[in-house]
């Protein structure tokens, strides 16, 4: 006869199954870093190659270097330290800087794929978060557009706010994408390219929820693919603690 019975978790099995969850979150983290890792490192090389042909620009891309360096150790810290997003990181920021970093990072791609860059923002677009991480979501949805693109053609970039949120759309005119991929888009490893590992899109969706955001992509095939990106719009008050 057979006969259940429920065991109790004891101790030592409690702590080996959360040891098991640490690791499986410190895996997905992993994987994720090493795909952020891959942008900046060619960015760097690309930048210093740039610098030693003794292209214009050299003092902006010195700050570039800088600034994807410290992308990088922060991105190192959030992993050793285990964090999930700290609130407290977050700063008061424009998304019209990020998109001047984004036209200065991009520069060189742009050029060689012939692609153009229409920025068109509100002035001073307003959003509290983290800025590497945003920054994040940028470079992953431009690097997607680019190699939608590959060669000729427009990327554009439009951005404005109401009293509750604010809207950017970054659109390309690439191939765009069957409809029947699309609801798939954002799932970890999905992806339809060699070399990808399909996480990018998976963690941009996760750091805009994080920020309290919305991601939604569409697209028209032979026309091209659009995303929006919604964040909440700071309130007055913290508004106002800009100097
Ligand atoms: N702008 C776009 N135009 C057409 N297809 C896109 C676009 N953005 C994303 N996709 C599709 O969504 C898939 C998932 O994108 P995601 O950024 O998550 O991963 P990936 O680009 O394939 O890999 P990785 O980001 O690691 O380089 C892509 O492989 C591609 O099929
Ligand atoms: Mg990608």
């Amino acid at each position: 006869m057979l006969s259940f019975r429920s065991i109790p978790l004891d101790n030592n099995h409690t702590h080996l199954t959360r040891h098991a969850e640490r690791l499986i979150s410190l895996g997905e983290m992993s994987a994720g870093l090493v795909h952020e890792f891959k942008n900046p490192i060619t960015s760097l090389r690309g930048f210093i190659e740039l610098i030693r042909a003794g292209v214009a620009y050299e003092e902006e891309y010195y700050q570039v270097i800088g600034d994807e360096l410290n992308r990088m150790e922060r991105l190192t810290h959030e992993l050793l330290s285990f964090a999930k997003p700290q609130h407290q990181d977050w700063e008061l920021m424009t998304i019209n800087s990020i998109c001047q970093d984004m036209a200065i990072l991009f520069r060189q791609q742009l050029l060689t794929h012939k692609i153009h860059l229409n920025v068109d923002l509100t002035d001073n677009l307003h959003f509290l978060g983290n800025r590497c991480q945003i920054k994040q979501v940028f470079i992953n949805l431009i690097k997607n557009a680019i190699e939608a693109i590959e060669e000729e053609g427009s990327i554009y970039i439009t951005g404005i706010h109401d009293t509750r949120e604010l809207h950017v759309t970054i659109k390309d005119t690439g191939p765009g994408i069957p409809h029947i991929q699309l609801s798939n888009i954002m799932e970890a490893f999905f992806t339809t390219k060699q070399s990808g590992t399909g996480l990018g899109l998976n963690m941009s969706k996760k750091i805009v929820e994080d920020h309290h955001g919305k991601l939604i992509a569409t697209s028209k095939l032979n026309e091209g693919t659009m995303f929006t990106l919604s964040l909440p719009y700071p309130d007055i008050q913290t508004l106002g603690q800009i100097s």
